[in-house]
């Protein structure tokens, strides 16, 4: 009990010693987003099962390059060397999550391997994604802070199941790109096809 909550109280700390570095990368409104992504986070890890200050952590992180310029996304990719493919090369909107995934390794020293995939996942998905990466996937959908046309059924369905809600989620990202006439990557197809097949 005593260890459990000392483990507790180190995250709650480790996630707020974080907010300085992160209001002074973001926008205010993207600050905010991050807060409500990170309550989010918590509230359905409390729901669904999964460690609630974990996944405020991974909520909170998630954008921390979001407002970073291109040269800082390009520096950390040569830096760590990632290696962009076609898709990701026109989509600069997937950026912040390759080069957000390696801040949080390498210049925040965040050692949680299942939050830095979270945090490299949140945008595209992927096929066999975590149970946190789903959480925070979905957080990012149904946080208090977002309005898009579809985020009361997304709030609706993340209430009822966490499956139904990811498999919603994902058909409404790939409409969105298919109607725009922008690719989709393929991490995202593959995500789309595991959860329909398994639906
Ligand atoms: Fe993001
Ligand atoms: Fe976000």
């Amino acid at each position: 009990m005593r260890i459990s909550k000392q483990r507790g109280f180190i995250k709650v700390e480790q996630a707020d010693k974080f907010k300085p570095i992160l209001k002074s990368r973001l926008s205010e409104q993207r600050y905010f987003h991050s807060l409500c992504v990170a309550d989010e986070a918590k509230r359905l890890a409390l729901r669904y099962g999964g460690d609630p200050e974990q996944a405020y952590l991974a909520g909170l992180l998630h954008d921390i390059t979001k407002n970073a310029p291109a040269e800082e996304h390009l520096k950390i990719f040569a830096e760590f060397g990632i290696m962009l493919n076609d898709v990701e090369k026109k989509a600069k909107k997937l950026w912040h999550a390759m080069s957000g995934a390696e801040y949080v390794r390498h210049i925040l020293r965040i050692e949680d391997e299942a939050v830095i995939d979270a945090i490299r996942y949140h945008t595209t998905a992927k096929a066999g994604m975590s149970h946190l990466a789903k959480l925070l996937y979905l957080a990012d959908f149904t946080s208090a802070d977002r309005d898009y046309d579809d985020v009361d059924v997304i709030r609706r369905l993340v209430d009822e199941s966490l499956e139904q809600a990811f498999l919603y989620a994902l058909q409404y990202s790939i409409k969105d790109l298919v109607e725009n006439g922008r690719a989709v990557h393929h991490d995202t197809v593959e995500a789309y096809n595991e959860a329909v097949l398994k639906n």
